[in-house]
């Protein structure tokens, strides 16, 4: 992707989620100079991946297969074993009509993926084989408290305000259907550079190229720009 079409995508979000009246944290505004500047106080952003996400999926061709994210929280895996401390998370995503997050499934994270407005959110499910291949066998599911079933490789549709519990090793792809969606994420932390699986041999992040300056940096860029300096 080009860091134009990026600083584009996150100028729009900004504008759409305003809209919304969702409000992203301070450190989405931060300038690549003001990350420079930070000390180790800022390592948690660093350490648990917070911020902009936004990713073509590797297929050059972001209005058809991609996805921008905003990491608001996210835990760290030590707090897993002892369930202390932060061991939940939160994202906001936009989709696009017909833009597809392609299938996946997680190792270790269950997601409630939620509608949060605008147009519906499709949803396809299939369960993975023990092989990590596509299973032919019905998937049970639980949607806002109701537990339902759909045939392998059916749609769930999502209206504004319904949600979806994905499990691990449980396939999903998504897109928008009508308008452009706002859509929540509530998971156990994860690790997003280790915990996805996809069906196809695709990239979880974006290849750059800089023809201008970021507007905002991406998780991707953080070592690129944050060397914690230690406060005399
Ligand atoms: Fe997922």
């Amino acid at each position: 992707m080009k860091r134009s079409e990026i600083n584009n995508l996150m100028r729009s979000a900004q504008e759409f989620l305003v809209a919304h009246q969702f409000y992203l944290p301070p450190f989405a505004a931060w300038t690549p100079a003001h990350w420079q500047a930070l000390g180790p106080e800022a390592s948690e952003l660093i350490e648990s991946q917070l911020g902009w996400d936004i990713t073509d999926f590797g297929s050059d061709d972001f209005d058809k297969c991609g996805l921008l994210l905003f990491t608001l929280r996210n835990g760290r895996s030590t707090s897993l074993p002892h369930f202390q401390g932060k061991t939940y998370a939160e994202k906001v995503m936009i989709i696009e009509v017909a833009q597809v997050t392609p299938l996946h499934f997680h190792w270790q994270k269950t997601e409630d993926i939620i509608n949060r407005g605008g147009g519906n959110l499709v949803v396809q499910l299939y369960h993975a084989t023990p092989d990590d291949e596509l299973a032919a066998e019905e998937i049970t599911f639980n949607m806002d408290g109701i537990t339902r079933q759909v045939s392998a490789g059916g749609t769930v549709i999502l209206t504004p305000g319904e949600s979806i519990t994905l499990p691990p090793r449980l396939y999903h792809a998504f897109w928008g259907e009508g308008r452009r969606v706002l859509v929540g994420e509530v998971f156990k932390l994860n690790d997003d550079r280790t915990d996805n699986r996809f069906h196809q041999p695709i990239g979880r992040f974006p290849k750059i190229v800089e023809d201008e300056p970021p507007l905002h940096l991406l998780t991707v860029d953080y070592s690129n720009f944050f060397q914690p300096k230690s406060k005399p």
